[in-house]
């Protein structure tokens, strides 16, 4: 089976750090500290109301980064103009509400499609990998192909926040979508509310190429260390994945 990639998101070591205004913790300390544990990417997500990650942690992540930065975005016009100037290595289009605290369910790519046709094919044309980030669901699929994008983050938070009688349903869910995504073409992500109790039956997924994690190993780096939390999921991940040990180079 291919290595899951583990793309670790910093937004949390920011939220932090704006709760008192001031440098400290730096996102970007973080995300060189999670390159240096094991993380394959680093996740960023610039919102609208600048409440974690601020523009100059893009520019300074761009320019401090030896790993893929994804900057996730909403779909909107400054949002592609910042990033087409920064240049990251992906880019994942998340639906975003003000009033919310996280990024509630995934983009409604069938029902924008001419919205977002212009902004997928104009960070495409620059280069920046496209992802979706949908709900696992086959119309979202189509309409994620439809839109030209390479690649979708399948959202696991309603698997993730599920009581554990539901839990085996939505994982179905997600197995499914991933093993049609993949047939349309489309690489697939997955990410959203994912612990070290709930990661391993996602990261089994053949299909899965990459998934995405920030607050619970922010959260969890205050008991035992950044480095230490990140390892733990990368190993539980290789678990899951049936190869325990896997070195960076079987990408
Ligand atoms: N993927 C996307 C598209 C997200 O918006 C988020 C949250 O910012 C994540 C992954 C990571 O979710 P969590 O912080 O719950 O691990």
């Amino acid at each position: 089976m291919s290595r899951l990639r583990l793309g670790v998101n910093i937004d949390h070591v920011a939220t932090v750090r704006n709760a008192r205004g001031g440098d400290n913790p730096d996102p970007v300390r973080a995300a060189i500290l999670a390159a240096s544990a094991g993380a394959d990417g680093i996740t960023a997500h610039l919102r609208e109301d600048r409440r974690h990650i601020s523009d100059d942690d893009i520019a300074r992540l761009s320019g401090a980064l030896n790993i893929p930065l994804n900057l996730e975005m909403a779909a909107t016009d400054e949002m592609t103009a910042i990033a087409l100037k920064a240049r990251p290595h992906a880019a994942c289009i998340v639906p975003e509400k003000r009033e919310e605290r996280t990024t509630e369910g995934g983009i409604d790519a069938a029902g924008q499609h001419n919205r977002l046709k212009s902004i997928v094919s104009a960070l495409g044309a620059a280069r920046i990998r496209v992802s979706m980030f949908i709900e696992p669901d086959k119309r979202q699929l189509d309409a994620s192909k439809a839109l030209g994008a390479p690649v979708v983050e399948l959202h696991t938070g309603a698997y993730a926040n599920a009581p554990a009688s539901e839990r085996a349903a939505l994982l179905e869910k997600i197995r499914e979508a991933a093993a049609y995504g993949e047939k349309l073409g489309l690489e697939i992500h997955a990410g959203h509310g994912l612990t070290y109790d709930n990661v391993k039956p996602v990261a089994a997924i053949p299909q899965i190429r990459e998934l995405n994690i920030g607050h619970f190993l922010v959260g969890e780096a205050i008991f035992i260390g950044l480095e230490a939390s990140i390892r733990r999921m990368r190993s539980l991940m290789d678990e899951a994945r049936g190869s325990v040990g896997a070195s960076r180079s079987d990408k």
